[in-house]
C-alpha cells in the first residue's frame, strides 16, 4: 500500500528563521500532506551557500530550522527529513543536469534576476545554477508533487524542462514532477510592503515563527494599511494592498472566507483588526515555538534524526543516481 502512494519533495534554506509565509505557502502543506503521500522534506544548506554565509551561524540555523519543521509537525516517523549536504548525490546529479540545462533558460530565472541585483558583488556561478540543483533535489527522488510558495513555481518548471531533455536522450528516468500551490498562502506579503512578498529581506514587514507574542503583536499593529478615508475591512488588493495582505494572513489562519472577514470587522475599523489578525498568528506560532524550543534542548536526539533522515534519503537518492550514471556512460567503478 505504501508503495502505491505519490511520493512528494520539498526544500527549505536554513539562511532564514521560518517565517509565516514559508509557514502558510510550504511548510503547513508539508505537514497536511504527510497523510496522504510518501513524503521528503530537505533543509537546503547546499543552495544557502550561494549567497555568503557565517559558518558558525549556518551550522546553527541548519539545527534550528531542522528542529522548527520537527515541531511544525513533520512526523519523522512518516516522512523523510534531511540535511541536504549529508546526502551527497545532490552535489553529484547536480553536475549531470547543468550538463542538460542551457545559459539561456538560466539567465531567464527570475530569482536569479533578483539575488543578483541584490548581491551584485557577489554573482557566483553557484547563484546561477541554483535551479539545476533544485532540479535534482527533486528527481533524484522521483517527486510527483512539489508543495512551494508561488515564488518557486518557475524553478519546479525548468526542472521539468531539464527533466524532459534528459527523457529524451536516455528514455523514462526521470519523473516529471508537477508544483503543488496552495489555494491560500501562496505569496504571503510582507507587512510594511504589500507589494512586495514577505521576506527576511524586508525585516519589519516579516513575522517568525520564533517571534515572541510581543513582537508578533508589534509588527502587526505598525502593519501598512491605507490611507483611504472609508477605513473598513473589505477586499481591494488593487486599491487598498495593506488591508488585502491583512486578510489574505486572516483568511489563511483561521480558514475563513473573504466574506466573512469582511462581515466580522464590519464598522469596526482597522483598530480593531491589525491585532485580532495578530493574535491569531501569535496562537498559530505559539505551540510551534514552545516545542522547538524543547526540541533544541536535546541535540542528541536531533543528530540522531538527522542521521536516520539522511540514511533513508540517500538510499533513495543512490539508486537514481546510479542509474544517471550507467544512462550518460559513466564507466562503472
Ligand atoms: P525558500 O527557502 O526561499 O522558501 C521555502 C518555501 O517557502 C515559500 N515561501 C513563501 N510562500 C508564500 N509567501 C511567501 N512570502 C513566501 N516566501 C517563501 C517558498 O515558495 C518555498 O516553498 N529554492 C527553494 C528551496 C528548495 C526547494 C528544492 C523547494 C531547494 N530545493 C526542491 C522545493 C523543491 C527556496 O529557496 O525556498
Amino acid at each position: 500500500m505504501e508503495e502505491n502512494r505519490k511520493r512528494i519533495f520539498s526544500g527549505i534554506q536554513p539562511s532564514g528563521k521560518i517565517h509565516l509565509g514559508n509557514y502558510l505557502g510550504a511548510v503547513r502543506n508539508w505537514v497536511q500532506l504527510q497523510d496522504e503521500y510518501d513524503c521528503i522534506y530537505c533543509v537546503v544548506d547546499e543552495h544557502a551557500i550561494t549567497v555568503r554565509q557565517d559558518p558558525a551561524e549556518l551550522r546553527r540555523k541548519t539545527l534550528e530550522l531542522f528542529a522548527q519543521l520537527l515541531a511544525c509537525g513533520v512526523d519523522p516517523e512518516r516522512s523523510t527529513l534531511f540535511v541536504q549536504s549529508h546526502v551527497t548525490q545532490h552535489a553529484e546529479i547536480a553536475w549531470v543536469l547543468n550538463c542538460f540545462t542551457m545559459f539561456g533558460e538560466l539567465s531567464r530565472m527570475t530569482q536569479f534576476k533578483d539575488k543578483s541585483a541584490k548581491h551584485a558583488d557577489n554573482v557566483n556561478a553557484g547563484l546561477f545554477t541554483y535551479p539545476v540543483l533544485m532540479a535534482g533535489d527533486i528527481l533524484l527522488y522521483q517527486a510527483d508533487l512539489v508543495p512551494v510558495g508561488e515564488d518557486q513555481k518557475q524553478h519546479v518548471e525548468i526542472c521539468r524542462d531539464i527533466a524532459t531533455r534528459f527523457n529524451y536522450n536516455y528514455g523514462d528516468v526521470f519523473t516529471l514532477p508537477d508544483a503543488y500551490i496552495p489555494k491560500v498562502g501562496a505569496r504571503v506579503m510582507s507587512l510594511n510592503q504589500p507589494d512586495s512578498k514577505m521576506s527576511k529581506s524586508i525585516p519589519e514587514g516579516c513575522v517568525y515563527l520564533m517571534d515572541k507574542p510581543d513582537e508578533i503583536m508589534r509588527k502587526f499593529k505598525r502593519a501598512i494599511t491605507d490611507s483611504d478615508t472609508e477605513r473598513c475591512v473589505r477586499y481591494d488588493r488593487a486599491n487598498k494592498p495593506g488591508v488585502a495582505t491583512l486578510i489574505d494572513i486572516y483568511a489563511a489562519v483561521t480558514g475563513k472566507s473573504y466574506e466573512a472577514i469582511e462581515a466580522e470587522f464590519e464598522g469596526k475599523g482597522y483598530g480593531a483588526f491589525k491585532p485580532a489578525v495578530g493574535e491569531a498568528v501569535v496562537e498559530l506560532f505559539r505551540p510551534i515555538r514552545e516545542r522547538t524550543e524543547e526540541l533544541l534542548a536535546d541535540k542528541a536526539q536531533l543528530q540522531q534524526l538527522y542521521r536516520a533522515g539522511a540514511e533513508k534519503a540517500s538510499a533513495i537518492a543512490g539508486r537514481t543516481l546510479r542509474k544517471v550514471y550507467k544512462k550518460v556512460g559513466f564507466l562503472e567503478r
